[in-house]
C-alpha cells in the first residue's frame, strides 16, 4: 500500500491519517471543531512529538474560526482557554506547548482583527512547513554519521508519520539511504501501542529500506551478540542539561548501548528542546489508561481484575547520549553549552 500525505489542510478543515488503523487501512479523520482535534491527539489518531505540535497549531485555527463565526471576535481569554485545552491533551511532548505558544505570539502580533484568521492560518501552515524543512536539514546532517553497511536499531516511530513530514530518527536513516548507503534497520515493536511494528516497519518498507522487526526485549541480546553499529531515536522533550524523554523503553536501550560501547544518538528539531526545564526529573511523564496494556486491540490478554500500569515515556539521562542531531548541527558533549547556544541563537 503506497503511503499518502498523512496530514493536510483543506478549506478550513484538517485531515489526519488515522494512525491507529495502520498499516492495514488508510482512513482519514476530518477535524472541523476544537473537540475533534483534542480527540485526535489524546486518542492517538496522531502521535509523535513534532506532529502533535503541528496538529495543535491547526487546532488553534479551527477553534478561532468557530469563535469568529459565533461571536465575531476572539478575546485573549478565548485564546487562553483554547490553548489550555490543546496543551492538556498530552503532557510530555514539548512540541505541543511550543506550537501553541507560537500561535499565541501570532495572535498577539495581530493588529487588525479582520485579518486574524488569515494570519493564524498562515502561522500554522508555516509551523508545518518549517517542521518538514528542519527535519530534512537535521536528517542530512545526521546522515554524515552513518556509514555504508551500518546496522541501526531504532525504537518507537520517529518517521514522517511522527512529524509534519520526512521524520527525525527515521529521517536520518532515510537521508543516508537516499545517499546510497546500504543500511539495515532493527525496529523494536514498541509495546503496547506497537508504533515500531505498525508504523516504523511499514514506513521503512515503503521507502525500500531493509528492516527487521524484533520484540522490545531483544535489544540487550542483539547488542550482546550481533553487530549493532548505532542506535538512533527521536525525542519528546530535551531539557537544558540534555536529559531526554522519549518512548518508554528508550532508557533501557541506552543503558545496554553504553555497556556495549555502541553510539546512542537522539535526532530532534530545536522545537523539542525545552528551555524552561532544567533536568529530566522535572518532566511530566504521561500515564495512559491501563486498558492499553491489558488489551491487544479489543482482545484481553489478562484478567480484568489484574492491576496494570502504562507510563508512555521514560527519561534517558544525558550521560548515556552520544550526540543530538538537530537542524542547527550535531551537538556533542558538553551538552549544556551546545543546548544553550540552540536557545540563544
Ligand atoms: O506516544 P507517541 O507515539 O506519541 O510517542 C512517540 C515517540 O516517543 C517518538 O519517539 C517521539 O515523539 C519523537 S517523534 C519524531
Amino acid at each position: 500500500m503506497a503511503m499518502k500525505e498523512h496530514i493536510f489542510w483543506k478549506e478550513g478543515s484538517l485531515f489526519l491519517l488515522d494512525q491507529r488503523k495502520l498499516p492495514f487501512s488508510e482512513e482519514f479523520m476530518e477535524c472541523t471543531k476544537l473537540g475533534h482535534v483534542e480527540a485526535a491527539i489524546s486518542t492517538m489518531v496522531v502521535r509523535g512529538a513534532p506532529l502533535i505540535g503541528v496538529v495543535a497549531a491547526y487546532g488553534v485555527v479551527i477553534a478561532l474560526a468557530g469563535l469568529l463565526s459565533k461571536k465575531g471576535r476572539v478575546s485573549p481569554a478565548d485564546m487562553a482557554r483554547v490553548s489550555g485545552r490543546l496543551i492538556a491533551t498530552r503532557p510530555t511532548a514539548v512540541n505541543l506547548a511550543w506550537a501553541v505558544e507560537r500561535m499565541n505570539d501570532a495572535y498577539g502580533r495581530c493588529k487588525d482583527h479582520d485579518a486574524l484568521l488569515d494570519l493564524m492560518t498562515a502561522e500554522a501552515v508555516a509551523i508545518h512547513a518549517e517542521d518538514v524543512e528542519n527535519n530534512r536539514t537535521l536528517s542530512r546532517l545526521g546522515a554524515a554519521l552513518i556509514h555504508d553497511g551500518d546496522t541501526i536499531l531504532t525504537h518507537c516511530n520517529a518517521g514522517a508519520l511522527a512529524t509534519g513530514g520526512y521524520g527525525t530518527a527515521l529521517g536520518v536513516i532515510r537521508a543516508a539511504h537516499e545517499e546510497g548507503k546500504g543500511i539495515k534497520v532493527i525496529a523494536t515493536e514498541t509495546r503496547p501501542y506497537f508504533q515500531g511494528a505498525r508504523l516504523t516497519a511499514y514506513e521503512l518498507t515503503e521507502q525500500g529500506i531493509d528492516v527487521e522487526l524484533v520484540p522490545d526485549n531483544h535489544a540487550g541480546l542483539l547488542l550482546y551478540k550481533q553487530k549493532i553499529d548505532k542506535i538512533i531515536v527521536g525525542a519528546d522533550r530535551i531539557t537544558r542539561n540534555g536529559d531526554t524523554a522519549n518512548k518508554i523503553g528508550t532508557y533501557m536501550i541506552a543503558l545496554a548501548a553504553r555497556e556495549h560501547g555502541v553510539p546512542f544518538y537522539v535526532a530532534a528539531p530545536v522545537s523539542t528542546f525545552d528551555r524552561s526545564t532544567r533536568t529530566g526529573g522535572e518532566i511530566v511523564i504521561e500515564e495512559r489508561d491501563s486498558k492499553e496494556v491489558k488489551y491487544l486491540r479489543k482482545t484481553p490478554i489478562t484478567l480484568d481484575c489484574i492491576k496494570a500500569r502504562y507510563y508512555s515515556f521514560d527519561v534517558t539521562p544525558a550521560r548515556y547520549i552520544s550526540a543530538f542531531i538537530t537542524e542547527k548541527g550535531v551537538i556533542e558533549k558538553p551538552f549544556k553549552t551546545g543546548i544553550t547556544r540552540l536557545h540563544t541563537s
